[in-house]
């Protein structure tokens, strides 16, 4: 068997290697996701809520071995990884039980001999496509509501991340679970992976989270055969912190949302506008909360932040941070790259428009701070962006937070709260962020199609 290695990136060893798939493998991969598709849609959504169950419930078993995988193959803080491996089966939980509402309609009939119904019906074989940031949770988000709603699926994992989603998929069959009806598969060449799944139009629906750039790409060849498209893409996510705010608060919920994950997440604070009268505050505050922040070893529980995943990711974080101090922004705290793929959590003050780090998204751990006036000055910034995954603001006059959330252009907005995303909330964006919602009964519903029935009675 082919294989490719996987690295932990605290320590550029090789932990393991997994299964380097190619296009044969592929569409071996795709008859048997369409072999089981009858038999799985056949299932009653309480047979399949029961296995999901039996899922989670491993799952939670193997909580600290999946959360360890988890942090050596791409460096999360272990504390991380746990809370990963509960979110992860948290929508294993949901959908366990959602499945069972999947409701259909009855509508009012035009005339008095029909019989008019709308239904809801799985879409069919879903190919999935996950990231390494969440190695499990992103896994799970996709699968859990496909199975639910009676699709099948084959899911490939990044390259950095491969061996979490082998394991959920053992566990899997391990609940009792058909091999058939969640299929992972793993390579180093997702491009010629992924063709075969483009080009068959029995494959119905294609769901992805990555970048923008790879999102576009997939879209367009989503089209080929016209499939249902998820996209969960890009974020650059505006931080507004108001004259009214509480100081502490923001700067405790800014600190989880820009360094969890050393800055890896696609709902991570990427801007941070801070009204200028507070603004020396919240600054002291933010530059004391970064400096105590512990660095190292993910696999040491006191860890806060670990490496970044990969060369190109650190190089994307030096080159912010370069790009914004030549234009005239003050490093406050850190600044400074590795050893290794690590990257110092960096506050930076002083940051201004035409920086590269307010028109890109960072996905390290840098907080660029940057003072404004007006509230519709911060608004107007904050929409300046072809994102729109998720916003935070900080305020406690409530006219100001509903009038600044509904202004905001954006599927996820925080008000006084930089951790929104639960299973049963719909996580998603708008513009160049995406197409559809993850989580919740809006996640179900994007594995299924309504289909119409209308009945003349004899
Ligand atoms: C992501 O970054 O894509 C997911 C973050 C989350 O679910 O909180």
């Amino acid at each position: 068997m082919r294989t490719f290695n996987v690295t932990n990136p605290a320590t550029g060893t090789n932990i393991g290697a997994a299964p380097d798939a190619n296009a044969d493998d592929a569409r071996a991969a795709i008859e048997r996701s369409i072999a089981a598709f009858p038999r799985w849609k056949a299932k009653t959504a309480f047979e399949r809520g029961e296995l999901l169950r039996r899922w989670r419930d491993l799952i939670l078993k193997h909580e600290d071995a999946i959360a360890r995988l988890m942090t050596s193959e791409m460096g999360k803080p272990i504390t991380e990884s746990r809370g990963e491996v509960k979110y992860a089966a948290g929508f294993v939980d949901w959908y366990a039980e959602e499945g069972k509402r999947a409701y259909g309609d009855i509508i009012q009939s035009h005339v008095a001999t029909k019989r008019l119904l709308a239904t809801r019906q799985p879409v069919g074989p879903v190919y999935a496509v996950t990231p390494w940031n969440f190695p499990a949770a992103m896994v799970t988000r996709k699968v859990a509501p496909a199975l639910a709603a009676g699709c099948t699926v084959v899911l490939k994992p990044a390259e950095q991340s491969p061996l979490t989603a082998i394991r959920l998929a053992e566990l899997w069959v391990e609940a009792g679970g058909d091999a058939d009806v969640f299929q992972v598969i793993t390579t180093g060449d997702p491009a010629a992976v992924s063709e075969p799944f483009f080009a068959d139009a029995r494959v119905r629906k294609l769901t992805f989270t990555g970048s923008t750039e790879v999102g576009k790409v997939l879209y367009a060849q989503a089209a080929r055969t016209v499939k249902r498209v998820s996209l969960e893409l890009g974020g650059h996510a505006p931080f507004l912190v108001f004259e009214d705010a509480d100081i502490a608060s923001a700067v405790a919920q800014v600190m989880a949302t820009k360094f969890r994950n050393a800055g890896q997440t696609c709902v991570c604070a990427n801007r941070i506008y801070v009204h200028a009268s507070i603004r020396d505050a919240f600054v002291a505050q933010m530059a004391t909360a970064v400096q105590a922040l512990r660095v190292g070893d993910p696999l040491n529980e006191a860890t806060q932040v670990g490496p970044l995943v990969d060369r190109a990711g650190l190089e994307k974080v030096a080159g912010h941070v370069a790009d914004a101090v030549a234009k005239g922004a003050r490093v406050a705290v850190g600044g400074q790259s590795g050893p290794g793929l690590f990257f110092a959590p960096t506050l930076l003050v002083d940051v201004a428009a035409g920086m590269r780090i307010l028109d890109e998204e960072t996905f390290g751990p840098v907080a660029p701070v940057v003072t404004f006036t007006v509230e519709a000055e911060a608004v107007a910034a904050a929409n300046d962006t072809p994102y729109g995954l998720a916003a935070y603001l900080w305020t406690r006059d409530l006219g100001r937070a509903f009038r600044v959330a509904e202004a905001l252009d954006y599927g996820i907005v925080g008000v006084n709260d930089g951790l929104p995303a639960t299973p049963h909330a719909p996580f998603g964006g708008v513009k160049a962020s995406g197409v559809g919602r993850e989580g919740g009964r809006w996640g179900l519903e994007e594995y299924l199609d309504v289909k119409y029935v209308s009945i003349a009675l004899p």
